[in-house]
Order: C-alpha cells, then sequence, then structure tokens
C-alpha cells in the first residue's frame, strides 16, 4: 500500500467486479440505443476505460474536461468547462460517466449544461457516491458504491493531481492534505 493512504476502502477487484456488473446492467438498458458515453476528464478516465470494455452493445465515445477541486479537497462550487464535446449530442443518448459525487454541484452543472443542448436522454453512471455531503439534491442513475464522507484518491481520483493510478480506492491521510495548506 501507498505511505500516503491510510486504509484501502476498495480493492482492485471488488472495483473491477462492480465495474463488470454496471456494464452488463448498460448493455441491457442502451440496446439499440447507440449511446454517447462522455468521459468527465480525468477523475473517470480509468473508470471509462474499464467500463467500456463490460459493455456489449454499440456505444460511442466523448470526453469533456473540466475544472472542480484544483489543489483543495473541497468544491468550490464553480466548474469551468476546459474541454468540450467533439461532436454534438442532439437527439442522441447520452450518458455521463463520472468519478465521484460529492456536493452534487459539478454534476448538476453537467447535467445542466447538457440538458441544453437537447439530447434524445441524459443519465449519468458514477463510480462513487458521498451521499453525506450533498449541497443539491441530486442522484445518479447508475451508483458504484456508496462511500462515507473521507477524501478518496486511486483508479483516477487525485489529489493534487497525485495517486491517480492506484488500483484500488483508498482514504488520503489527513495530514498529507494539512501539511499542504502550511
Ligand atoms: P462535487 O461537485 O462536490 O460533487 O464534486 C465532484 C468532483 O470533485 C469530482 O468530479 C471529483 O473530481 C472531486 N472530488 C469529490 N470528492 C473527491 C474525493 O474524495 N477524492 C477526489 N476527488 C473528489
Amino acid at each position: 500500500m501507498h505511505e500516503d493512504i491510510a486504509k484501502v476502502l476498495l480493492d482492485a477487484h471488488t472495483i473491477q467486479r462492480r465495474v463488470r456488473e454496471l456494464g452488463e446492467q448498460l448493455s441491457r438498458d442502451y440496446a439499440d440505443k447507440n449511446p454517447v458515453l462522455i468521459c468527465i476528464l480525468k477523475g473517470a478516465a480509468i473508470f471509462m476505460a474499464d467500463l467500456v470494455r463490460h459493455i456489449s452493445v454499440p456505444v460511442r465515445m466523448d470526453f469533456m474536461a473540466i475544472s472542480s477541486y484544483g489543489s483543495g479537497v473541497r468544491t468550490s462550487g464553480v466548474v469551468r468547462i476546459l474541454k468540450d464535446l467533439d461532436s454534438s449530442i442532439e437527439r442522441q443518448h447520452v450518458l455521463i460517466v463520472e468519478d465521484i459525487v460529492d456536493s452534487g454541484l459539478t454534476l448538476s452543472y453537467l447535467l445542466d449544461n447538457l440538458q441544453s443542448r437537447q439530447p434524445a436522454s441524459l443519465r449519468a453512471c458514477v463510480l462513487l457516491d458521498k451521499p453525506g455531503q450533498r449541497r443539491v439534491p441530486l442522484k445518479a442513475d447508475y451508483v458504484g458504491f456508496e462511500i462515507p464522507d473521507e477524501f478518496v484518491v486511486g483508479y483516477g481520483l487525485d489529489y493534487a493531481e497525485n495517486y491517480r493510478h492506484l488500483p484500488y480506492i483508498g482514504v488520503l491521510k489527513a495530514e498529507v492534505y494539512e501539511n499542504a495548506r502550511k
């Protein structure tokens, strides 16, 4: 285990098993719909890569990059699009693939923004849900795991751009971000 990790919350095997289940469920729900899966960079990159390989019906992929936390551990609520979609989603079945919902501000912004582009349908699939921290009422259509209100890293999730490569999801030692504030 990495020295900055206090404990492993979800090991690699547990994540893979759940991602496979989500892929199977999406294959059933989106059969004949040829959906566009929109990966929210960078946090959802690894989840997206694993998820699509468990989907057995045709899908397309697009990518959107947004700013969220910077190097802090709490969201500012201000969302900025750093990279927009390559293609129009008008009349398409759209599934947002996101790493985590915490306050809900980011996903709520994305849903509003993409809805205004008139997709045929719009849903969200998130790997992690921290329901204890909501500032806007919101429930993703597909959720991998509900987790307690702790700052987690790994499997795509970062703290100050580090730890994304870890194959598991772990709780970051508080001293790592407390030291950064000093
Ligand atoms: P929200 O807007 O508060 O729901 O936060 C969503 C975004 O904040 C996610 O896309 C993540 O990038 C980031 N985030 C929230 N919680 C965590 C965490 O525990 N670890 C790493 N990133 C997080």
